[in-house]
């Protein structure tokens, strides 16, 4: 494990976006999977910028998403769906068919998760994951009692990711279910990066990469995987 502590969330943004664009500079033509939420947001800012000045080419990549709320779409607020596409797939403008995301309107959600396994299971795996972790140590929607082995699956959400998600969402109640890719995927991937910033994220950062392996952090299951780089700030470093 490989962890990097940067001044502050600028920095991390920009130095996660140079690692991911290394990798598709080296990897062209893998698949990629991002996890939405907050964090990444300045990363894929700066990966767009990287695009569009030609310094990489987003669209040689195939992507996946990594989660997405049961019951919303890209018209819901605060979907995964609207969060990737209006801050990375549409700004970059990479095409439809390069992109498979879960539809958590759809009612065949099992359906779904055949869909993305085996679109997964074609492109050969996922290549490099880019992964936030939430404050009870999810890591997509894999909520603390998971599966480590599953691949993709429906999930009641915690209570925290609920209270927590509020902060996404504007009118509408928090979905009680999510649908996800699961550890069985996000730890066959060739390489991971972990990114978390802030104060609120140390006390996980710190259970996660030095607490015993327990399937009630689930984020600490990364510390039994080989290429995990750990990009934080020192805000979220600060009880390591
Ligand atoms: C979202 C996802 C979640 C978030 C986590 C942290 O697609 O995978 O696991 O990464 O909840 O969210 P933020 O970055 O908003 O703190």
């Amino acid at each position: 494990m490989n962890i990097i502590v940067k001044n502050d969330y600028e920095e991390l943004s920009i130095a996660a976006a140079e690692y991911v664009a290394d990798y598709i500079r080296n990897n062209p033509g893998k698949l990629l999977c991002f996890a939405a939420g907050d964090t990444p947001l300045g990363l894929l800012r700066e990966l767009v910028k990287m695009n569009n000045s030609g310094e990489v080419d987003l669209v040689s990549m195939w992507y996946v998403g990594l989660d997405e709320w049961i019951g919303l779409g890209y018209e819901d607020k605060g979907s995964c769906k609207q969060i990737m596409f209006d801050n990375f797939y549409n700004a970059a403008e990479i095409p439809d068919n390069r992109i498979m995301v879960f539809d958590g309107k759809d009612i065949d959600l099992d359906g779904q998760c055949v869909r993305v396994d085996n679109f997964i299971k074609q492109q050969g795996g996922v290549g490099l994951t880019v992964l936030g972790i939430g404050v009870n140590g999810h890591l997509g929607f894999n909520e603390p009692g998971v599966q480590s082995d599953a691949k993709s699956l429906i999930v009641n959400l915690d209570q925290i990711t609920c209270t927590i998600g509020a902060k996404y969402f504007s009118g509408i109640i928090c979905p009680s279910k999510g649908i996800t890719l699961g550890l069985g995927h996000l730890l066959n991937a060739d390489k991971i990066v972990l990114i978390a910033s802030g104060e609120h994220k140390s006390e996980i950062v710190r259970k996660s990469l030095k607490d015993k392996i327990n399937t009630n952090i689930p984020a600490s299951a990364l510390q039994n995987y080989l290429n995990l780089t750990v990009l934080i700030d020192k805000e979220a470093a600060s009880k390591l």
